[in-house]
């Protein structure tokens, strides 16, 4: 990596860190900073270009609606910025339609081809949603929403539309069968399958503990 782009991902780290104070529905510095880590590692063994997955694992949350208002605000804020650092026009373009596409929203968007530095900043988002952290994440979230832990009385929902996914009748439990045990079938490149197989057995003992305490059983 040349000297101008460690200075671009430093300066982008500052700007993010400024952009997500406070932020509390789980795209908090701390998250950005994980998937930035998770993305430079994957970068490497996969041989992907480490400055683009690391740029764009910066700023990935910038434009998602639940920050920026509407999709189309956060893109711009993120063009608007990349601008400032005098970012290459291509790599623009690379970053901005990584950051269009990888999201999960539900899993409405499964059909859009990424790049391989793409294919590393999505996975590295993933992994994150899953694990012990991904169990945290789900939790703040729910809790952040008002919403139960848990209610026996709900069924999973199958084929959601966006809106149905967005909407308020989940629980954080729900939210594992709806998202987190299905990602690990997701990942796209072989080192985040071997990660994810890791935290997915994670997820399946936490749920089998969860649901004997819930009983009174253990
Ligand atoms: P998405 O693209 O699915 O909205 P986000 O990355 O915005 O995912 O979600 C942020 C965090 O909050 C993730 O850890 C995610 O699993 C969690 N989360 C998203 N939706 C819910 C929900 N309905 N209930 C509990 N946790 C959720
Ligand atoms: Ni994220």
């Amino acid at each position: 990596m040349t000297e101008k782009e460690e200075q671009i991902l430093h300066q982008t780290e500052q700007f993010v860190q400024e952009k997500l104070t406070g932020e509390a529905s789980g795209h908090d510095w701390w998250h950005i900073g994980r998937v930035r880590n998770l993305a430079k590692r994957i970068a490497t063994e996969e041989g992907a270009d480490s400055f683009v997955c690391q740029l764009t694992a910066l700023l990935h949350d910038i434009a998602d609606e639940k920050i920026a208002g509407t999709e189309e605000a956060g893109l711009a804020q993120v063009q608007a910025w990349l601008d400032e650092q005098e970012v290459e026009h291509s790599v623009q373009e690379t970053v901005l339609h990584i950051i269009k596409h990888m999201s999960y929203k539900g899993g409405t968007q499964l059909d859009v081809q990424l790049t391989l530095e793409g294919q590393v900043v999505q996975d590295a988002d993933r992994l994150d949603a899953i694990g012990a952290i991904g169990i945290a994440r789900t939790m703040a979230f729910s809790g952040n929403k008002g919403r139960l832990i848990h209610d026996p009385n709900l069924t999973v929902r199958e084929n959601m539309t966006l809106e149905e996914y967005r909407s308020g009748k989940d629980t954080a439990i729900l939210h594992f069968y709806e998202k987190l045990l299905k990602l690990k079938e997701l990942m796209n490149t072989e080192t985040a399958k071997k990660l994810a197989a890791e935290r997915h057995v994670f997820l399946e003992n936490y749920l089998e503990q969860f649901y004997a305490e819930w009983e009174g059983k253990r």
